[in-house]
């Protein structure tokens, strides 16, 4: 039997190329460090749409509970937009989130050294380096609220709520205070409490968990505020915590800043150690099938998974390790720099299976 049961839903576009290497990178990680996985695969998105009418099969729900961890690639593409809203491939995203209690979106915003110079913020701003965590909120708030369609004065209108209980916010405060706690106990907490009740009762919590943590330095920002101080100063963070929406936009935000969104993972967990891992990009159909894409969100992603659901940190390290050495000289279209080497997507998970 294997060490570890992981289910991969490949999902759309580019999807199943950038998993494909990411798989490959976990086997060899457990070749060197002992360890094996056995993956099953499930169907997340359109192509699910495509195979059974549903973005979210039950039997794609019931596999991620059974399993040690699940590793995504992407989903969605112009050929599901005219799906109903509740029958796109982002309610299934919506959807596994919520059936697997994955409350807490780790989105990781760094640099990674060969690519210091692609940052589209100045120089003397960014100065090589950025390390931000975004903690965002990911089954509550008014992504999972009430909404609905009625008529107001006779004209059709429509409503979303955004709301919160005690509860889901402090265990995600939590989720960020210890992860603060672990890196330069630095918290910033994003709301708009100046308007929303939601804010309010959002930082008075954060307020109140803050006296468990008396060495984390905590502050506040309004989420617009947090918005240009992201640009103009966005050394000053450490970690950030905020709501669902507040973090959607932020964290893309913020891995716009770092110019390496074709890098960047992200880890979604929940109260267990299950988690869903995935690149933060999309399913790009643009370039899905041409062998292009870059699978190195997808490999770190898988990466976060070793350390945060598989205890496995040295093989975690290993493969970052891997891929910073990777980048020194070879690089996908997407990064490609004059004086490095441009290969493909199957060409950089080779290399980096050869650098591990
Ligand atoms: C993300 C995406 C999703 C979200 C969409 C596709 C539902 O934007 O993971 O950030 O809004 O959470
Ligand atoms: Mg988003």
């Amino acid at each position: 039997m294997a060490d570890y049961k992981i289910v991969l839903l490949k999902g759309d576009g580019i999807g199943p190329e950038i998993v494909n290497q990411a798989v490959k990178v976990l086997d060899k990680a457990g070749e060197k460090f002992g360890f094996s996985i056995e993956y099953d695969e499930a169907l997340l998105g359109g192509c699910a749409i495509d195979a059974t009418g549903v973005p979210l099969p039950d039997e794609t729900v019931e596999k991620c509970k059974n399993a040690d961890s699940v590793l995504l690639g992407a989903v969605g593409g112009p050929k599901w937009d005219n799906q109903p809203g509740n029958n796109r491939p982002e309610a299934g995203l919506l959807g596994i989130r919520g059936a697997l209690g994955l409350f807490a979106n780790l989105r990781p915003a760094v640099i990674f050294e060969p690519l210091k110079e692609a940052s589209p913020v100045k120089d003397e701003i960014i100065n090589g380096a950025l390390d931000i965590m975004i903690v965002r909120e990911l089954t509550g708030g008014i992504y999972f609220g009430e909404k609905g369609r009625k008529e107001v004065n006779g004209q059709p209108a429509a409503y979303d709520t955004e709301m919160y209980t005690v509860p889901e916010i402090e265990r995600i405060v939590r989720v960020a205070f210890d992860l603060a706690m672990k890196r330069n106990k630095k918290l910033t907490s994003v709301d708009k409490a100046n308007v929303l009740e939601s804010s309010r009762l959002w930082r008075e919590t954060v307020i109140r968990i803050s006296k468990e943590y008396p060495e984390v330095e905590l502050n506040h920002l309004y989420v617009d505020n947090c918005a240009m101080q992201l640009v103009i100063n966005p050394k000053q963070f450490d970690v950030i915590v905020t709501s669902n929406i507040f973090g959607d936009i932020l964290s893309d935000e913020a891995s716009m800043i770092s110019g390496s969104i074709g890098m960047l993972a992200s880890a979604s967990l929940s109260e267990g150690k299950s988690g869903l891992y995935e690149p933060i990009h999309g399913s790009a159909p643009d370039i899905a099938g041409k062998g292009i894409a870059n699978p190195l969100a997808t490999i770190l992603s898988a990466g976060m998974m070793l350390k945060y659901s598989l205890d496995r940190p040295e093989a975690a390290e290993a493969i970052e390790k891997a891929v910073n050495k990777v980048l020194k000289e070879y690089r996908t279209p997407d990064i490609y720099e004059e004086g490095t080497k441009k290969v493909t997507c199957e060409e950089m998970g080779d290399l980096v299976c050869a650098a591990l």
